[in-house]
């Protein structure tokens, strides 16, 4: 009889033990929530054709308000290598904010300078800019 009973406490004792063991499992496979300041590095594989169409394209288009290192130039474009604008977005997110542009009185706009829309050249195609962007990446995830 007494040996029945312990076996009893021993099972459920082994049971809590195995639900124990699931609950602290499951806690560690929660994924991270992102947030604006955990955002990663999102990286790419281009081919060096892309790479070198998009630095003909930046020296272009370009480089008149961002600098040719694309550092960026005092009262007029913003650092694209150092920040972290590029770097944490995909392509598609970075082609749609060259798409648009931003406004100088748009409220993320930190400069007081306009971003025109397609850098102001309407006739880059979004191939053309894309090939940009994948320069840009490189340059900026070479610099971290
Ligand atoms: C007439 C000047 C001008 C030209 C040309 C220009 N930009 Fe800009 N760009 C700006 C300014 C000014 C900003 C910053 C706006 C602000 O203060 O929020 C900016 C911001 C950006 C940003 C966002 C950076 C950040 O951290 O907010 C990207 C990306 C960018 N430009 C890419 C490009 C690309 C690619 C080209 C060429 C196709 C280009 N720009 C051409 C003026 C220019």
């Amino acid at each position: 009889m007494i040996y029945r009973i312990v076996s009893k406490i021993l099972l459920v004792g082994c049971l809590f033990g195995v639900w124990g063991m699931l609950m602290a499992c499951g806690a560690e496979t929660v994924p991270p929530v992102p947030t604006e300041t955990s955002r990663s590095v999102v990286t790419y594989e281009y081919d060096t054709t892309t790479l070198q169409e998009g630095q003909i394209g930046y020296q272009a288009f370009c480089t008149a308000c961002h600098a040719p290192d694309a550092k960026g130039l005092t009262g007029l474009g913003a650092n694209l290598v150092d920040g972290d604008f590029i770097t944490t977005r995909t392509d598609e997110d970075v082609l749609a904010f060259i798409i648009a542009g931003r406004a100088a009185d748009h409220p993320e706009n930190v400069s007081g300078v306009a971003m025109p829309a397609r850098g102001g050249y309407p006739n880059l195609s979004d191939d053309d800019l894309l090939a940009i962007i994948a320069y840009l990446r490189d340059l900026a995830l070479n610099d971290i």
